[in-house]
């Protein structure tokens, strides 16, 4: 561990993931339903702190063309890599800057920034370098601007300390696995506890590569935190929590019954929302989005931005987009007479959300609440205008071709494709990322869904 790391295991570089949850068109949807107004998706300037070697990042540059980003992280080496692939796509509306947050507290206060994203840092850092984050965001976030953070949340996490402890203390061996030692001491210790989340837990952890264990549990800092107490820090940024970035959140009877939902219940009720829901979801990692003063909108706002949106027919079998990952349960307004007429509403093509309303045969109210909840089931994609498409589809072709041309040399695959129908990335499953990069024959099916985000090469 090297001085200027702080304790995060800057000598293991972690593993390149990119986070399909990071776009602000994304948020949009969410957003509304939650009554908070966000800065333009089409002008805006975008921070990301600890961006690592900023793949999401570079791609929603290609995505947003006429926005400016800056990413930032005090590792060399993944500014390195992140620069490259700025150069192969070819932006000019993003930089990586090399910097720790203590730098950057310090630093003079550029022009602010309407979004800032923190993915898989908050909970990885010391308490110190959580106080610099704060400070830069109070300083270099505007006002009314939105903060996205991404981290693991302490309900799903709480049982874990007793391997959190072995992987810091087992002495680590050969550096190609250096946790032999902590494996085999957990499973030991495992065999003495009747924990049963704790062994949920691990039978996912062990299957991992030792270098992302060193960050996810071997890390000096790696932790947890409850909602309650990251929204308490950035109070001091004047940040309030605006909404969980997915849509699918603000909708718990379509995933919990019985007892969980009734826990929710009643932590709304007596003011403690999130809490409640991470305890009855065990959930381990939230994405959030809080906002630096936002207005809130009213009834008639929300309903009015909500009925302007796009949507696209579309079939949760499909394998990818913005899906809930958790199984859904009935619900009142997504019965099979509804589900017909919505798909029907779309079949020639997209159709903005107020037309769909108006052609239900229900009170506006609840046709608005099967459209979104069509949208959670992934039966309706939220897609942006044509303008927005067409401005995005050059920088969304760069990508995507060094995405391929990655590909077909086996070097580094970017895991995930730049859409510039839905002004995010788009994780596929291998057999999917092999037919958009044209390696593989296709059925017709997955094809025409392909070409619909347009995502094949
Ligand atoms: C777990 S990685 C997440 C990277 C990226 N956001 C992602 O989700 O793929 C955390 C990043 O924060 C950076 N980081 C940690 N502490 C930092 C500090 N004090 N100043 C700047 N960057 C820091 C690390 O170098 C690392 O790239």
């Amino acid at each position: 561990m090297s001085d200027w790391s702080r304790g995060y295991p800057a000598h293991n570089a972690y593993l390149d993931t990119m986070q399909p949850e990071i776009s602000p068109f994304r948020w949009r949807t969410a957003l509304l339903a939650a009554r908070v107004s966000m800065p333009s998706t089409r002008r805006f300037r975008f921070l990301e702190l600890g961006c690592g070697s900023a793949h999401t990042l570079i791609a929603l540059a290609a995505l947003y063309p006429e926005a400016d980003f800056l990413g930032v992280d005090f590792m060399p080496e993944l500014v390195v890599r992140a620069r490259k692939l700025i150069a192969e796509v070819g932006l000019s509306n993003i930089r990586i800057e090399e910097a720790s947050f203590a730098e950057l507290a310090d630093a003079p206060c550029p022009e602010q920034f309407d979004y800032a994203a923190l993915h898989g840092v908050w909970t990885w850092v010391d308490a110190d370098t959580q106080g610099e984050i704060v400070a830069v965001l109070g300083k270099w976030l505007a006002p009314g601007g939105l903060a996205y953070a991404g981290y693991n949340c302490m309900a799903g996490w709480a049982a874990a300390e007793p391997i959190r402890q072995i992987f810091r203390s087992a002495p680590q061996g050969d550096p190609s696995a250096p946790y032999t030692a902590a494996r085999l001491a957990t499973e030991q210790y495992l065999a003495l506890s009747d924990n049963l989340q704790l062994r949920t837990l691990w039978q996912r952890l062990s299957q991992m590569p030792d270098r992302f264990l060193a960050h996810e549990i071997g890390a000096t800092w790696g932790g947890a935190c409850w909602h309650p107490q990251i929204e308490a820090a950035l109070g001091a940024a004047k940040m309030g929590f605006a909404c969980p970035s997915e849509l699918s959140e603000q909708f718990d009877p379509l995933f919990l019954e019985g007892a969980r939902l009734e826990m929710v219940t009643r932590g709304t009720a007596e003011g403690w929302t999130q809490t409640a829901r991470d305890l009855a979801y065990g959930r381990s990692f939230r994405n959030d989005l809080f906002h630096r003063g936002a207005p809130r909108l009213s009834g008639p706002e929300m309903i009015d931005g909500l009925r302007g949106l796009r949507v696209l027919g579309w079939n949760r079998d499909a394998g990818f987009g913005p899906l809930a990952r958790l199984t859904l349960r009935d619900s009142p307004v997504a019965e099979p007479d509804i589900e017909d007429s919505i798909a029907r509403a779309v079949s020639d093509g997209p159709s903005l959300i107020g037309d769909i309303v108006d052609a239900l045969v229900l009170d506006p109210q609840r046709a608005l609440q099967a459209v979104l909840v069509q949208i959670i089931k992934g039966n309706l994609l939220v897609i942006r205008t044509d303008d927005e498409i067409a401005a995005a589809r050059d920088g969304a072709r760069a990508f995507n071709a060094v995405g391929k041309a990655h590909f077909d040399a086996r070097r580094h695959v970017l895991p995930c494709l730049a859409s510039p129908v839905l002004g995010g990335v788009v994780m596929l499953p291998e057999k999917l990322q092999k037919i958009a990069y044209g390696q593989r024959d296709c059925d017709a099916l997955d094809l025409d869904r392909l070409s619909a985000l347009e995502l094949t090469s």
